[in-house]
């Protein structure tokens, strides 16, 4: 498990690992202002869907810093200007639009309060979607770990660990509870194309943790089912619907579509914060479409023709159907989904 945190708020500054130095150097990039860290989370030196929402808090921060006057209502506006922009740097994980609607109701909570007072009310706002991050991986993580049998094969896709969050993790998260219970099992880690988040960083982290660990390439997952070596799937998610289907990094619906041909359970692992109660289905999820670079390049290194034709989606939707749980920090939620889900977040405020 990650000692230090991926993202956090220091002295008056965002601190942040830069992800896509991983794993060959660990690098930190300090935001000072909040057009540095918009262009880190585009670029994905800050990512995972819980990750991108704590930095959109501290994200506000940075883009109040700037205000000058004592115009509450201009201050309003101000926010309101940081945050739409905000919500441009990426479309698919609903933190981000989560964390910056509960930015915005800070304000309208507290409206008729001073400046000065405002701009406080705002930081513990930022600080207290951070530590949410922190408490509610934790209980997710004790949840799942009841999911993962003695012995047991697990793979994995993306990164959904320490790095996809402050610093705990919510599918590896499950994992680490599971260790520290004293489980046995292994890991096989898929590589993730295009960006690698698998080979780059959840290899690198549950070496870290002291956990066996496989890599894979993602072409190789349906042989490993197939040949009885798989016992359960665990993954994050960046998107739920209210009926279940879950948004993920591209490739997680071709592990759920052979997980059910294999007989295999498929556990998604997410907080609240991931939850988008305001659309009925996956259909509504709008996916991130990356450029064309990411496939045609790795790095420096160039794998295909320069001018050929790329499509690039970020993420894939999982249907309901082919999910056997969600873990979230409020225990494990199991299908009907449409029901259960609803019975489960009603009841409890996300903070
Ligand atoms: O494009 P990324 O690296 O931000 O995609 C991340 C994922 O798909 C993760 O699985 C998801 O955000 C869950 S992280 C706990």
């Amino acid at each position: 498990m990650m000692t230090l945190p991926t993202i956090c708020w220091q002295n008056g500054y965002v601190k942040l690992i830069d992800q896509t130095k991983l794993p060959n150097k660990l690098e930190f990039i300090i935001c000072r202002d909040v057009k540095t860290l918009w262009a880190a989370i585009k670029r994905l030196s800050v990512r995972g869907a819980p990750a991108i929402g704590v930095a959109a808090g501290f994200g506000v921060l940075l883009g109040i810093k700037t205000f000058k006057g004592k115009d509450s209502r201009k201050f309003i506006q101000h926010v309101n200007k940081v945050c739409d922009y905000l919500a441009t740097s990426r479309p698919t994980a609903v933190n981000l639009f989560n964390a910056l609607d509960q930015m915005k109701n800070v304000l309208q909570r507290h409206a008729g309060e001073s400046v000065e007072n405002l701009k406080q009310l705002l930081k513990s706002e930022a600080l207290a979607i951070y530590e949410y991050d922190r408490k509610v991986c934790r209980a997710m993580g004790d949840h799942g770990a009841e999911l993962i049998k003695a012995n047991s094969r697990i793979m994995t896709i993306c990164n959904a660990g320490a790095l996809a969050t402050v610093d705990y993790g919510t599918a590896l998260g499950v994992m680490y509870s599971a260790k520290r219970l004293n489980k046995k099992f292994k890991v096989y880690a898929c590589e993730t194309r295009p960006l690698l988040q698998g080979a780059r960083l959840t290899t690198w982290e549950l070496m870290r943790a002291k956990i066996d660990t496989t890599l894979i390439c993602d072409s190789m997952a349906a042989g490993l089912m197939r040949d009885q070596k798989i016992d359960a799937v665990f993954t994050g998610a960046d998107r739920i619907a209210a009926n279940g289907d879950t948004a993920n990094k591209i490739g997680t619906y071709n592990l759920a579509v052979l997980a059910k041909f294999h007989n295999i359970p498929f556990y998604v692992v997410a907080p609240f914060s991931t939850f988008d109660l305001n659309i009925s289905s996956g259909k509504q999820i709008p996916i991130e479409q990356r450029g064309s670079d990411e496939v045609i390049n790795f790095r420096s290194i160039q794998t295909a023709p320069q001018n050929v034709k790329v499509f690039n989606p970020a993420f894939d939707v999982t249907e309901a159907k082919l999910i056997s749980a969600i873990v979230t920090e409020q225990g494990i939620i199991r299908p009907p989904f449409v029901k259960n889900i609803k019975a489960t977040i009603k009841s409890v405020k996300i903070k």
